[in-house]
């Protein structure tokens, strides 16, 4: 699924590298993004539900969205008079297929030039060694869509009920209310937990950080909490579990980043946590993640999306890391653990020598004369991975 805008440019790359890695498999391309809204007011075609249940593996690029109004606004003047609403496919496929477990790994790779550094108490600059892994929860939370504006009055009157809402919020005229909801079902906070402590596991992490807010938002995060303590006495006691509000989570990340191995989250704070350790070893360009289902449908993906403006360079400008790194994901999901640690080792030399940098590992603006100016095209990081490999 290339989808829009770079997703193509960076999935293109990606097929390459595990070409080149040997990996041996049939690519079947399938529909998403914007121009199927806009043809066929559906970025999420049933025929592209099928492919992936079919198939079971998903290789995804990115897709543009855009807001409600300008949704409308381009949809094909045929299809203006049917009531159709825009939501995300990405969102769309989660839901679809129950791909309830996101896994996001940080790992900062020596020599990159964007990787996080500081100064220790000799004043010197070093920089610590990142390697976390964040299992965020995908489906459910804040992002599961169970959402009010002027609630109706049944809804209304069920949270008057509640002696919270009657205090805080029983004098504000019902219009003037908007709701979203925070749920989180015990099966799926479960599986969540545990994805996260078989992977600490499996890697040897020290260390499993639940990164929720359990004084405060009692009943999701203290939930969660306790099915933690309890699944950590029961079945992992040699791994540590670690308990930090995601607010202190935010500050910590930069004083003590190499202190955490496998962080896990619900849905909303597992996507902040995410973004904030990227920062800390280059961004959107080696960000990569995979998400799942229990039945075993894996979609691997950057996390950035579509970069419009970059789309229409006649030569591409972007990082294909992230894209590629997820591929290795990909890898791994299917059991081709030595073609991933292949693929990675060539990452890593590419970025070691320095040759080779796409403008965002040079702190340029992104512009088409970045290559004037020495960075490195989309498809010449790729060759040069693939040269390594
Ligand atoms: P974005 O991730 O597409 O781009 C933000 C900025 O990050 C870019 O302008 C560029 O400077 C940089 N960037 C992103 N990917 C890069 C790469 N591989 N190499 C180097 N630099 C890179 O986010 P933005 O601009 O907020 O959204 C653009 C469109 O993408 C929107 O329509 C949005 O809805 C969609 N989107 C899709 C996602 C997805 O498909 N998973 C995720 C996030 C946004
Ligand atoms: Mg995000």
């Amino acid at each position: 699924m290339p989808g829009d805008g770079i997703g193509r440019a960076v999935l293109e790359q990606a097929i390459r590298v595990l070409e080149a890695s040997g990996f041996e498999a049939d690519y079947v391309e399938a529909d998403i993004g914007w121009e199927f809204w806009k043809k066929e007011g559906n970025p999420l075609p049933q025929r592209t539900i099928d492919l992936i249940a079919e198939h079971k593996i998903a290789l995804f690029g990115a897709i543009t969205s855009k807001p409600k109004d300008e949704a409308f606004a381009e949809l094909d003047d045929s299809l203006k008079d049917k009531n159709l609403v825009y939501s995300s496919p990405i969102v769309g496929l989660r839901q679809h297929f129950g791909l309830e477990i996101c896994a996001r790994p940080c790992k900062a790779y020596q020599g990159n030039p964007l990787n996080f550094i500081r100064r220790n108490a000799d004043g010197d600059i070093e920089e610590p060694n990142v390697d976390v892994v964040i299992f965020r929860q995908n489906t459910e939370g804040l992002y599961g869509g169970v959402e009010w504006n002027n609630p109706d009055n049944e809804v209304y009157n069920t949270f008057m009920t509640h002696p919270k809402f009657r205090q805080n919020f029983g004098k504000v005229p019902k219009e003037e209310i908007s709701i979203s909801t925070r749920i989180f079902s015990k099966e799926r906070t479960e599986n969540i937990l545990r994805a996260a402590f078989q992977h600490a596991k499996d890697f040897n992490y020290k260390s499993v950080t639940l990164c929720e807010k359990p004084n405060v938002i009692r009943e999701t995060s203290g939930m969660m909490y306790k099915m933690a303590l309890e699944i950590q006495k029961n079945d992992y006691p040699e791994i540590a579990l670690w308990n930090t509000n995601i607010d202190a989570q935010m500050m910590w990340l930069t004083k003590n980043p190499e202190d955490y191995g496998v962080i896990v989250a619900g849905n909303m704070f597992g996507d902040i946590v995410s973004d904030g350790f990227a920062g800390l070893i280059g961004g959107l360009g080696f960000a990569c993640s995979a998400q799942w289902s229990k039945d075993g449908i894996g979609v691997f993906e950057p996390t950035h999306g579509s970069a419009p403006k970059y789309a229409d360079y006649e030569t591409s400008i972007v990082n294909p890391i992230a894209m590629i790194e997820s591929a290795c994901m990909m890898l791994d999901f299917i059991d081709e653990k030595e073609k991933a640690t292949k693929i990675r080792n060539a990452i890593s030399k590419t970025i070691k020598e320095g040759k080779y940098r796409t403008y965002d590992m040079l702190k340029m603006r992104g512009r088409p004369d970045v290559i004037e100016k020495g960075a490195c095209s989309t498809k010449e990081m790729a060759d040069a991975i693939i040269a390594n490999l």
